[in-house]
């Protein structure tokens, strides 16, 4: 512990006034890795440049992200809207999992990260779903880092399939209406059995959710930053999480 909070002042360019915010280092981090297409448009590369470019960040923050201690690391990949996209666009992040398996799963497993999948798998083609899946199964006994991918994700139709799912329990007897309280609904969610992010990266610049975990982040600290995901840095990163470790979470109280 006092290894990685050294590893990360020294890394910082800001020292904190406080250095009792080390003691904060957020349990769950929830990334919108976004601006992929935008870092490509600026060098004049072709979009799934950038979304090539965007895996390598990926590799990066998981192994920043493991070095601090966070406990969970929940990464915004493919929304239930981005199939809208065009078809040779979907295709080639419909190929990405695979590759990044294929490149990081034996460190990711030296690493002691467990892999996870949140979204709706129903619509994934076997080529993205199949190595995911193996992976999940290989890194399932890890005790390190969480890394949680939201691949074909939605919040609203998470929340939906939720409630369709209590409503039906409702309609065979099998729970009552007095028992549907905060507990049970987020345990029918993707994220059962985690805890709520703390914090909400979105790079990019763009300032909005776009359909991400709008359960889950009721309370969580959000931050934005301009910088294009594949850009993304590890002091990026940690200035993310300064930003965190000064923030006052109230909750509604005093
Ligand atoms: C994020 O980058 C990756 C995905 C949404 C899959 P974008 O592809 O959205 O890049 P921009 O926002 O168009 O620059
Ligand atoms: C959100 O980014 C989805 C992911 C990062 C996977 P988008 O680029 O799809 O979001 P919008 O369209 O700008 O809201
Ligand atoms: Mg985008």
């Amino acid at each position: 512990m006092i290894k990685r909070l050294w590893a990360l002042l020294g890394k910082s360019s800001k020292k904190p006034s406080n250095p009792k915010v080390f003691e904060k280092v957020p349990e769950h981090v929830a990334i919108i890795m976004d601006g992929n297409g935008r870092w490509a448009k600026t060098r004049g590369l072709p979009r799934t440049a950038g979304h090539h470019s965007g895996m390598k960040a990926v590799k990066r923050i998981t192994m920043a992200a493991d070095k601090l201690g966070i406990k969970y690391l929940t990464l915004y990949a493919f929304s239930t809207e981005n199939w809208t996209r065009p078809k040779d666009e979907v295709d080639f992040l419909m190929k990405l999992p695979q590759q990044f398996i294929e490149i990081e799963l034996d460190e990711l497993i030296a690493n002691n990260v467990q892999v996870r999948m949140m979204g709706h798998k129903e619509k994934l083609p076997a080529h993205t779903i199949s190595p995911l899946e193996e992976a999940i199964v290989k890194t399932a006994n890890n005790t390190g880092l969480v890394l949680n991918f939201a691949l074909n994700y939605g919040s609203r139709k998470e929340m939906l399939e939720a409630v369709k799912d209590i409503a039906s329990d409702v309609s065979r007897g099998e729970l009552a209406i007095d028992e549907i309280d905060e507990k049970l609904m987020a345990s029918r969610l993707h994220t059962s059995g985690m805890p709520d992010p703390d914090l909400l990266i979105r790079t990019s610049g763009e300032l909005r959710l776009s359909n991400f975990m709008m359960w889950q982040l009721a309370y969580s600290e959000l931050w934005f930053t301009d910088v294009y995901w594949p850009a993304f840095t590890e002091e990026h990163f940690h200035e993310a999480i300064h930003e965190y470790q000064r923030r006052v979470r109230r909750y509604g109280g005093l």
